[in-house]
């Protein structure tokens, strides 16, 4: 009786059969609401109880020499503020997500799209990622995660590029990347002053049509909840803005009604209720 409802419900709101299968009530409030999972692992929001793994992950040293430019570990106090000034909100907004083992729920990592900026073909967001268990590295969860990552960024938050740049003594992730789809746009090299030493920075990119020719052949992840719910968030967000540049120029435009016609400059269009 309960799975009808629950099935009558999902579809009153248009969310998959598939969604919500392991992000019962319970589970969203202990691990973070599901955002969308693959057949190893799931991404969900972040949530306070994560902060103890994050502060050990970026106190690690061999993490540290993976990811970091300085490549120094983390001090408690930065790896704190880190987490609730920028991991959390950002998680908020869906744009940063815990990783979870699926089978266990055991929280192994943490992944983000930052730094958005615009390119040609679009709006493009820097991809990172730190699977911070390190028993689990070689499994292929990483790689698993950046395709979830990828293709929420390109099928729900409207990126049309997410690029990343990883150290070229980073041989892990590099092979992860090129297995997703990524492609070398180019690289630079750092001086860390602290170790004397200049570091290779390999630049990579992948496109939303790269990454849909890439995957094909590949199961694709399913959205969870938070997906669903973080993009009506959106939505909402960008028809407020809309409506609010066209209050602006309605009042603008009264401003010159005392003017030609010809002098009144364009009023945008209405917000659309429909996209
Ligand atoms: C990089 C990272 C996300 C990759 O995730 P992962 O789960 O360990 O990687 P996967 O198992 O999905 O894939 C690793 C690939 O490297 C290969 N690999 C595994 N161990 C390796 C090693 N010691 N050296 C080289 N390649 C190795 C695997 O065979 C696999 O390639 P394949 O799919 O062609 O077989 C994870 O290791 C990590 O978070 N590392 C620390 C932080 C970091 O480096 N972040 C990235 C910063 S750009």
């Amino acid at each position: 009786m309960v799975s009808m409802f629950k099935r009558w419900l999902r579809g009153r709101l248009g969310i998959s059969e598939n969604a919500d299968d392991d992000d019962a009530d319970e589970d969203a409030a202990t691990y973070g609401s599901l955002v969308r999972k693959g057949r190893h692992v799931a991404l969900r929001a972040h949530v306070e109880a994560n902060r103890e793994a994050f502060q050990r992950w970026y106190a690690d040293e061999e993490i540290a020499s993976l990811l970091r430019h300085d490549l120094e570990p983390l001090s408690d106090w930065q790896s704190r503020g880190y987490f609730d000034s920028f991991v959390l909100p950002l998680s908020a907004r869906g744009l940063c997500f815990a990783i979870h083992e699926r089978k266990t729920k055991r929280l192994l990592g943490t992944t983000a799209l930052t730094d958005k900026m615009r390119t040609g073909i679009g709006d493009s967001a820097l991809f990172r990622i730190v699977i911070g268990e390190k028993d689990s590295w070689g499994r292929g969860y990483g790689t698993e995660a950046t395709r979830l990552v990828l293709e929420e960024a390109f099928q729900v938050l409207g990126f049309s590029e997410v690029r990343l740049e990883v150290f070229g003594h980073n041989e892990r992730a590099l092979k992860a990347y090129e297995r997703v789809g990524f492609r070398v746009t180019g690289e630079h090299s750092e001086w860390v002053p602290r170790r004397q030493i200049n570091l290779r920075v390999i630049e990579m990119a992948i496109a939303a049509d790269e990454f849909a020719r890439h995957g094909e052949h590949l199961r694709e992840g399913h959205r969870g909840p938070a997906s669903y719910l973080l993009k009506g968030q959106r939505e909402e967000r960008k028809a407020a803005r809309a409506a609010k540049r066209l209050r602006r120029a309605e009042k603008k435009a009264r401003r010159f009604s005392h003017r030609s016609a010809a002098e009144v400059p364009d009023l945008p269009n209405p917000p659309s209720t429909t996209d």
